[in-house]
C-alpha cells in the first residue's frame, strides 16, 4: 500500500515552475507571513536536534567524534554540498532537499531523524517552517556557520542525471525535422494571452503558459494554440479557468511531453480524452476532481514517467494498479508531512 511517499520525482531545472504545487500547499497553510528567518527560526532547529551528531570532527572526552554517517551540518556550505548523494539543502527544491526527508519519515525508520530515541523530533509547524524556508530559496542570511573544510572550489553543478539526458534526446527527436512554427500561429497564440517560449534556444519545440493572465485562459484559449499545436512540448495550464473540453485542443498536440492541469476543473472525463498523447512524460493533476477512473487512462501512457496525484480523489488502490501498469513512473500521491508525524506521536503514546 502506498501510504506516503517520498516525493523522488525529477524535473529538469528550467521546467521549475512545475513542481510550484509545493508552494501552493505552504502558502495555503501558512497564509501570509514573512520570509523564514534563517537566524532566528531553522538555526536553532539545526542546532537543537542535529548537531550533536553531525558536525566537524571533534575531539570528545578524549575521543574523536566524527560527524555521523560522514554528514556536516555546521556550515551553510556542508548544508548545500552534502556527501555523496545525500544534499541537505536544496534551495527551493524540498523533494530533494534531505533534511527534509529524514526528518519526515515514519519515527521507526533507520534514517529518521534524529534517530529514535536519540533526540525529539521535528514539530509539523517547524517541519513546515524548514520547507517554507527553502522553497523561499534557502536564504542563510550571511550565516556560514563552521567554514573548516570548505572546499575551495564552487559547490560543483552536478552532472545531469540519466533523467534530464533522456529528455535531451527525446526532445532530440521530437524536433528532427520540424521547422520553426510560423510568426501568424505564435501570433495568435499570443492574442489568446499564451506566452510562448523556444524550449531552448533554436529549438522548433515550444513552452506554453499562461502565467500573465491565468483566470483569462478558458477552453477558447487552449482551442486558440491550434496553428502551433504540433510545436508544443510543454503545457502548463495550472490554475486556469479551462475544462474537459479544453482536452479536445489537448489532445492535438503530438508533442506534448509535460502537460500542468494543477487546479483546474479538469475531471475524469477530460483525462480520458488524453489517450492519444503517446509522448506525455509529466502530468500534474494536483487538486483536480480526478479518480481511479482517470488513472486507468494514465495507465495507458506508457510513456508517462512524473504523475502528480497529490490532492485528488484517487485512492490507495487505484495508485497502487497505476504503479504496477507504469512501474517506471514516479507518483506523487500523498505528501502530507503530518503524516509522520502523526504516526510517531501515536507510537509514543
Ligand atoms: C544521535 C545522533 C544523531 C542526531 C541527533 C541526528 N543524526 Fe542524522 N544521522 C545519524 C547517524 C548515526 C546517521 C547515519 C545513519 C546510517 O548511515 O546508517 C545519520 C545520517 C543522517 C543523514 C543521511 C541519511 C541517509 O539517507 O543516508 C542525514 C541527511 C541526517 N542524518 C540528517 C540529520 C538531521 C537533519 C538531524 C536533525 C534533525 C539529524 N540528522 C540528527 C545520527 C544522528
Amino acid at each position: 500500500m502506498i501510504t506516503h511517499c517520498h516525493m523522488r520525482f525529477h524535473f529538469p531545472p528550467f521546467l521549475n515552475g512545475f513542481t510550484c504545487f509545493l508552494v501552493a500547499t505552504l502558502v495555503a497553510a501558512g497564509a501570509s507571513h514573512a520570509a523564514i528567518d534563517f537566524n532566528q527560526e531553522i538555526l536553532p532547529l539545526i542546532e537543537g536536534h542535529c548537531l550533536k551528531c553531525h558536525r566537524e570532527a571533534h575531539e570528545e572526552n578524549g575521543r574523536m567524534q566524527k560527524p555521523k554517517g560522514d554528514i556536516r551540518l555546521d556550515a551553510a556550505w556542508a548544508l548545500l554540498k552534502g556527501k555523496d548523494d545525500i544534499v541537505p539543502i536544496k534551495p527551493k527544491d524540498v523533494a530533494h532537499s534531505d533534511m527534509v526527508r529524514v526528518v519526515t519519515l515514519p519515527r521507526d525508520d533507520d534514517m529518521a531523524m534524529p534517530p529514535e530515541g536519540k533526540g525529539d523530533p521535528l514539530t509539523p509547524a517547524e517541519i513546515i517552517k524548514l520547507k517554507t524556508w527553502i522553497i523561499e530559496g534557502a536564504n542563510f542570511g550571511g550565516w556560514e556557520g563552521n567554514t573548516r573544510g570548505k572546499p575551495a572550489e564552487a559547490v560543483k553543478i552536478a552532472k545531469a542525471p540519466a533523467r534530464e539526458r533522456e529528455h535531451d534526446l527525446l526532445y532530440a527527436k521530437l524536433a528532427a525535422g520540424l521547422d520553426p512554427a510560423a510568426p501568424d500561429g505564435l501570433q495568435k497564440a499570443r492574442d489568446a494571452g499564451a506566452q510562448v517560449a523556444p524550449l531552448a534556444p533554436g529549438s522548433p519545440l515550444v513552452r506554453v503558459d499562461f502565467l500573465t493572465g491565468v483566470t483569462r485562459c478558458d477552453d477558447t484559449a487552449v482551442a486558440a494554440l491550434a496553428p502551433i499545436s504540433d510545436r508544443i512540448a510543454v503545457l502548463d495550464l495550472a490554475r486556469t479557468n479551462i475544462t474537459d473540453a479544453a482536452c479536445k485542443s489537448i489532445v492535438q498536440m503530438p508533442r506534448l511531453t509535460r502537460l500542468d492541469l494543477r487546479k483546474t476543473k479538469i475531471t475524469d472525463a477530460g483525462i480520458g480524452q488524453l489517450a492519444a498523447l503517446q509522448n506525455l512524460v509529466a502530468i500534474n493533476l494536483f487538486g483536480c476532481e480526478v479518480t481511479d477512473k482517470a488513472l486507468s487512462t494514465l495507465a495507458e501512457l506508457k510513456s508517462l514517467r512524473e504523475i502528480c496525484l497529490f490532492e485528488t480523489t484517487a485512492t490507495d488502490a487505484g495508485v497502487s494498479k497505476l504503479k504496477a501498469a507504469l512501474p517506471k513512473a514516479e507518483i506523487v500521491f500523498q505528501v502530507d508531512f503530518t503524516v509522520a508525524a502523526e504516526k510517531a506521536k501515536a507510537k509514543k503514546n
